[in-house]
């Protein structure tokens, strides 16, 4: 196989053969095929794009690049979320415990930030000595105490998708289909729970800004899932606003925690409980309005709340912190942003409002950067509300002053106002799964 013919074969918009794909997988990997000729076959399928034969041979081809868990030796159902990534989405934190006090085992595997997106790993790491680096006999042995343990990716897990994921991200071709959906199930699958639930996130803070791009790549890993013998859906939620009201990595945690307890914002605690239930029923713990009520009940118990303390206790994290969130360690300083003009926020750019946290130290400029675990925004005005001149539209949170003025200028820039009143977007938009579509 010739690197530059199958370059020019998908730049023409010809079909790939699965050989030529395992080839490309197989030479990335082992450094035989050089960036240079991977990004041209990247751009290539951006596109020109894949079609469903050609996408289940690179999700495969991505999967056994690497190690593949076995999570058999522990008893039971195992599910598993995905988030393709948001603006202060902390669901995995809410959902995971809750699936689990539910009496379903969540063997979970998490990411770190991604560009201005936020990453479980990170935000679970911003507990004083909380290990996401157990070894495979440790993770397993936490499931089976606890129901639940969510770890970082162990280090021989698709390392195609390593690669080709730092690659995207220089290369402008992270968002496209093919690409994302190949990359995200070939990591669910390796990772190896019997269920898979997906949180397709649609918006200006998401990867795909469209619904209908959204749904679409929803279907495609739907396949990929139950072709694989998974029980997979997907759900179509919003993310043209920041999810909750805090970013950051231990403001996360707080604003999770404190929805454990039935304290946290209508729009995460209805999403986290849907994304839950959706767990519990692909799970086969009855259908979807049975599932809503079994997951709010182990909030209303704090059952669930439990379930994360024992996590945190048994990944040698400090449970005080959950006990009592004051005793995170906070910021050295905060700055408000307030409103120049009355009107209604009209729009919330919501990548910007995740760089704009970014900038603050709550996220990584580069691979090497080293995060401020306290950093971050605290946000008091959202899409659709009122607002005087002078309210306060956000808090920063920092540990150097002078990251606020440009952090500030974003977070301004991202809130766009009207005079006009705003109708908010809907929090849930579709459901895909192997029974087709359903919109809300
Ligand atoms: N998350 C992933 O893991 N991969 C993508 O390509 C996009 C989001």
């Amino acid at each position: 196989m010739r690197m530059y013919d199958v370059i020019a074969k998908k730049r023409d918009g010809h079909e790939l053969s699965s050989e030529e794909i395992y080839g490309f997988i197989e030479g990335y990997v082992d450094g035989s095929i050089p960036d240079y000729q991977a990004s041209a076959l990247l751009m290539a399928i951006f596109f020109n794009g894949m079609n469903e034969r050609e996408i289940l041979d690179l999700t495969t081809a991505m999967m056994k690049s690497g190690d593949q868990v076995d999570l058999s030796p522990i008893e039971g159902i195992k599910v598993d979320k995905h988030s393709t990534g948001g603006v202060g989405d902390k669901t995995s934190l809410i959902v995971a415990p809750i699936v689990a006090a539910c009496g379903v085992k969540v063997a979970k595997m998490s990411g770190r930030g991604l560009g201005h997106t936020g990453g479980t790993v990170d935000k679970l790491e911003s507990i004083p000595g909380f290990r996401t680096d157990l070894n495979e006999e440790e993770f397993f042995d936490v499931v089976r105490k606890t129901g639940i343990s969510v770890i970082g990716q162990s280090g021989n897990l698709t390392p195609a998708d390593k690669k080709l994921y730092a690659l995207r991200d220089v290369t402008a071709t992270v968002e496209s289909i093919p690409l994302i959906a190949s990359s995200i199930m070939s990591k669910k699958l390796a990772a190896g729970s019997d269920c898979i639930v997906l949180d397709v996130k649609t918006g200006s803070g998401a990867f795909m800004k469209t619904v209908e791009s959204s749904v679409k790549l929803a279907e495609t890993m739907v396949k990929l899932g139950e072709n694989a013998g998974r029980r997979t859906c997907a759900l179509i939620t919003d993310m043209d606003v920041p999810l909750g009201k805090n970013i950051g990595n231990s403001l996360e945690v707080i604003e999770a925690v404190d929805t454990l307890k039935g304290k946290g914002p209508e729009d995460l605690t209805h999403e986290a409980l849907y994304l839950a239930a959706n767990m519990l029923e692909l799970a086969g713990k009855g259908d979807e309005d049975t599932c809503m009520k079994l997951a709010q009940s182990v909030i209303d118990d704090l059952s669930a709340l439990n379930c994360l303390k024992q996590m945190v206790k048994a990944q040698h994290g400090d449970v005080s912190v959950i006990e009592d969130t004051d005793n995170f360690i906070k910021a050295k300083y905060s700055f408000e942003v307030k409103a120049d003009r009355a009107g209604y926020i009209a729009h919330m750019d919501t990548e910007g409002c995740g760089i704009s946290s970014m900038m603050l130290g709550a996220g990584r400029e580069t691979l090497d950067s080293k995060i401020d675990m306290a950093a971050g925004i605290i946000i008091e005005k959202k899409t659709g509300d009122r607002v005087e001149k002078g309210d306060v539209l956000a808090t920063l949170y920092a540990d150097d002053e002078k990251l606020f003025d440009k952090a500030e200028q974003k977070y301004k820039e991202s809130i766009i106002m009207s005079d006009e009143t705003v109708k908010r977007n809907p929090l849930l938009y579709a459901k895909v799964s192997r029974d087709g579509i359903k919109y809300f």
